[in-house]
């Protein structure tokens, strides 16, 4: 499919008039990175996520046709008329039961982005209504949960728009604009496991969307465990954005590319067979080599605080000394993601609250798992 496959060119408005929808979607993480993009969110290399569960964000779009473009104010087909309305998106947002000034500019960058797609986004007035799951000062990237949710609600107004649509349509363009807004959150519209970016050996990879990982997941991964220990609340202080940009002239950004793609065949392979001892080495060797990316990029920074390593050591240590298949991951900030197979998972409770709790702020951390993605709520 290409990006023409995803703007709707043939419409009318003259079914619909205001409504309200709610999406429910999950946060991922990725098991190998993407770090590093080109214009428009083009990832430089495949990377595969777990769909979490428990970390979710809940959205309500709320919709109204604007005065100016109800059908009798207006001539010609609905994209013509579109020309004669105004160009601003016109919407409030609410976080948590407050207005939020400062969300606009992201959210009004991604209608932007995404306009094109969806013309008729400009014939509406939107009043979004969003909650996390998890604490918003928790360091838990909420832009995959949140731009993934926003995206389905907008694939929902335009099914409303053109019922003829097929539920994997839909999910491909949610997660086509998804990603527009924030690359990792093409990943989170379905579950359990979803790769993005075009890679040789994932049939049907694109560049444009996430796809479910098209081979059968060994059992060993089923409802695999995801515990999050949060280490640093406080605001990141290098966004992932700037990241992704320190990666132009990254000296060894080549080398991370081809890196990345190469652990997508062999986590491919993995996934499939069940070794997790591999699995093991694919996701931690992952995780360091994008802090390691950060720390060496110019600017460099260091998103690892000292309770980092010392849970990295600990899980280390717990695994030489246990035949326990303990791993961790990073996204970009401090908290680390502990994953183990299910059926630890008393074992590894266990040693969080006795080893690892205790490097965490305030003694928090989520217990999350595999998720299937998000779902749509009626309310
Ligand atoms: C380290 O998706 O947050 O979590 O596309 O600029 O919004 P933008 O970046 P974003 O980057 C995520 C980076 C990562 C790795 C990953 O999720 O693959």
């Amino acid at each position: 499919m290409t990006e023409t496959d995803f703007i709707l060119n043939d419409f009318s408005l003259e079914n619909i008039s205001n409504g309200s929808i709610t999406w429910k979607t999950p946060s991922n993480i990725a098991l190998v990175k993407y770090w590093g993009k080109q214009e428009p969110q083009i990832p430089e290399n495949a990377s595969i996520s777990f769909t979490l569960d428990a970390c979710f964000t809940l959205t309500t779009l709320e919709y109204k046709l604007k005065e100016e473009s109800q059908p009798e104010h207006v001539s010609g087909s609905a994209v013509e008329m579109l020309k004669q309305v105004q160009h601003d998106h016109n919407f409030e947002i609410y976080f948590e039961g407050e207005k939020k000034e400062d969300f606009k500019p992201k959210i009004a960058t991604f209608f932007k982005r995404i306009e094109k797609h969806v013309p008729f986004l400009n014939a509406f007035e939107f009043v979004i209504k969003s909650e996390n799951s998890f604490p918003h000062s928790s360091g838990i990237a909420s832009s995959a949960s949140g731009i993934g949710a926003l995206a389905l609600c907008v694939m929902s107004l335009e099914k409303a728009i053109n019922p003829a649509m097929t539920d994997a349509y839909f999910n491909k363009k949610a997660s086509f604009l998804a990603r527009l807004g924030s690359g990792s959150a093409c990943r989170s519209i379905e579950g359990p496991l979803i790769v993005w970016g075009n890679h040789p050996e994932i049939e049907g990879s694109s560049d444009l969307f996430g796809v479910k990982f098209p081979y059968k997941i060994h059992d060993n991964f089923k409802n695999y465990q995801d515990t999050i220990l949060l280490v640093d609340e406080g605001e990141k202080q290098v966004s992932s954005t700037v990241g992704h940009q320190l990666m132009y002239n990254h000296p060894f950004a080549k080398q991370r590319f081809k890196q990345a793609n190469s652990n997508i065949s062999k986590i491919s392979k993995v996934l499939q067979s069940g070794d997790l001892s591999a699995f093991i080495a694919i996701v931690e060797s992952e995780a360091l080599s994008l802090h390691a990316m950060m720390m060496t990029s110019n600017p460099y920074f260091i998103l690892m605080k000292p309770n980092t390593l010392k849970i990295i050591n600990e899980i280390w240590d717990f695994r030489a000394q246990s035949n326990s298949n303990i791993c961790f991951t990073l996204d970009a900030g401090a908290n680390v993601h502990v994953l183990f197979p299910a059926k630890e998972k008393e074992t590894v409770n266990n040693f969080i609250k006795s080893n690892l709790m205790q490097f965490c702020q305030e003694n928090h951390y989520i217990c999350d798992s595999i998720g299937n993605g998000a779902i749509s709520i009626f309310k």
